[in-house]
């Protein structure tokens, strides 16, 4: 790398102040695939710092003190973003979530969802603008004070809460940094995109052609974006080469497959803290059907208890043979679909243990609460990992399972997740509305000969470890040198 001082931002951040029972500032890491993911990049970019949105009151202070100075904690060093209450609220709990992040992940009830009015722009307006601004102001604000190496600065802006810092970032700071938005999530077609207000659908677009690299998990979804571009603002694009041309400058869209790091993973699941969560889980009967996901609507949590007990009727002789753990983590409890999506799981989880469950025998254990060493502890003694999201960016939980599983367990992978693209050979492929594939692909992972088992198990451990979040960065690295070279 040429030394050019690099900045991160997200609006979820690696960790969360608070104070301790003495009143000494402490701190927990940040939960979600992404945070691992950055942590990862933070690490390996000495110097690079990271900006975040703080999420509470000592996160407030942190930031405060961090106006000047970049905060160090452990080996990273981070500015944290104080906004206005009720601007982030509109911003994460109107326009973020419930609307770009159901229009991009296909959850957006086409017949049914209240219409696009007055809230949505005033969520626009008032929320998602300020917030992004706040953003790009930290950014102009931390490599003002910390012009870390030489070259002209890369700043690296991650998913959906985030597109319209780059439109921000060039007003004030001109075209001179290097600036990529990756996009986590999926990327619909033309039309999915069409749902939004045309001041959101073409204000985003236009502010993502402002970086110099849009990037993505899948090729798919790389095209998909060139495909919008084109069609909802009339620009030319290149689909097959992943090109975008936005007043008079190139636009990249690449993909690049998000991973971990297998190394933290195999150490995390040696740790004490996970070895004490082993002993419950070994205790359930039978073999071990595991989930593990945050309670989002994307996940299709209900459609996998059915497909399970559509595959218990089926299969009679399976009860007492198998359990299915659920591990939902709490999210985005303030959004009403939310809070009714944890209900219907709730009550999901009823029907099916009444309907099939015995005196000595629940056939769904269901756990939401957010417990990453239980979750781990479960990773290695899954028999088979449950993945049937309706569509997800990439779905990590498949790849740090797969790395400390000890059971040479099967994963059933919805061919709608990102990591369909590059898991689904090894894994038990299932259209995720189907209830009758799943019941299925559940029945046949729960019984694979062990061969098979093996087989695929060792392959799928062998693609994570050989593509890990290192590749991830470094590919990353390279394009941007050879988009600087490209550019003259
Ligand atoms: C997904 C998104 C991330 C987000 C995470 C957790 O992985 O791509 O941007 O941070 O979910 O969601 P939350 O709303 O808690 O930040």
């Amino acid at each position: 790398r040429d030394g050019s001082p690099i900045v991160i931002v997200s609006n979820r951040g690696p960790v969360t102040f608070s104070l301790d029972g003495s009143g000494d500032r402490t701190y927990s890491r940040g939960a979600g695939g992404l945070v691992t993911a950055l942590n990862a990049v933070s690490r390996r970019q000495e110097g690079a710092v990271w900006i975040a949105s703080a999420t509470s009151d000592e996160d407030a202070r942190v930031a405060a003190e961090s106006r000047e100075e970049p905060y160090e904690v452990e080996d990273l060093r981070v500015a944290l973003v104080e906004h206005d209450a009720d601007a982030y609220d509109l911003m994460y709990n109107t326009l973020a979530n419930p609307l770009l992040w159901f229009v991009q992940h296909g959850l957006y009830d086409l017949p049914y969802a209240p219409a696009l009015g007055d809230d949505t722009r005033r969520a626009w307006e008032e929320g998602y603008l300020p917030v992004n601004e706040n953003f790009a102001a930290a950014v102009e604000r931390v490599l003002e004070g910390n012009p870390q190496g030489g070259g002209e600065p890369i700043v690296l802006v991650h998913d959906y809460q985030l597109y319209m810092v780059p439109h921000f970032l060039r007003e004030r700071l001109g075209e001179g940094p290097f600036v990529s938005l990756f996009v986590h999530i999926p990327w619909p077609d033309p039309e999915g995109w069409r749902v939004l207000p045309r001041y959101v659908r073409e204000g985003v677009l236009q502010s993502l052609l402002r970086a110099d690299v849009v990037a993505f998990h899948t090729d798919r979804y790389a095209r998909n974006f060139v495909r919008t571009a084109r069609e909802v603002l009339g620009v030319e694009g290149d689909e097959e080469k992943g090109v975008v041309r936005y007043e008079g400058r190139e636009v990249w869209a690449r993909a690049y497959p998000i991973s971990i790091d297998p190394g933290e993973f195999e150490e995390l699941a040696a740790s004490d803290a996970v070895r004490e969560q082993e002993g419950p889980v070994r205790d359930l009967p039978g073999k071990l059907l595991l989930r593990i996901d945050r309670t989002d609507l994307s996940k299709n949590v209900l459609r996998g208890f059915q497909a399970y007990g559509r595959m218990l009727e089926r299969h009679p002789e399976m009860k007492g043979e198998v359990t299915f753990l659920a591990g939902l983590q709490p999210s985005r409890g303030d959004i009403p679909e939310y809070a009714a999506y944890a209900e219907a799981i709730h009550k999901a989880v009823e029907e099916v243990n009444e309907e099939h469950g015995t005196p000595s025998w629940t056939p769904i254990v269901l756990s939401m609460e957010d417990n990453f060493p239980r979750s781990v502890a479960a990773y290695k003694a899954y028999d088979v990992l449950l993945v049937n999201a309706v569509r997800d960016g990439m779905n990590l939980v498949a790849k740090e399972a797969a790395v400390v599983n000890e059971k040479n367990g099967v994963l059933v992978l919805s061919e709608t997740a990102g990591a369909h693209e590059e898991l689904g050979e090894f894994a038990v492929t299932v259209n995720p509305f189907d209830l009758d594939e799943g019941a299925d692909a559940i029945h046949a992972a729960l019984t694979m000969p062990e061969e098979e088992k093996k087989r695929r198990a060792e392959a799928l451990k062998r693609q994570v470890r050989e593509n890990t979040i290192e590749e991830w960065v470094e590919a990353q690295l390279e394009d941007i040198t050879a988009y600087r070279k490209a550019r003259g």
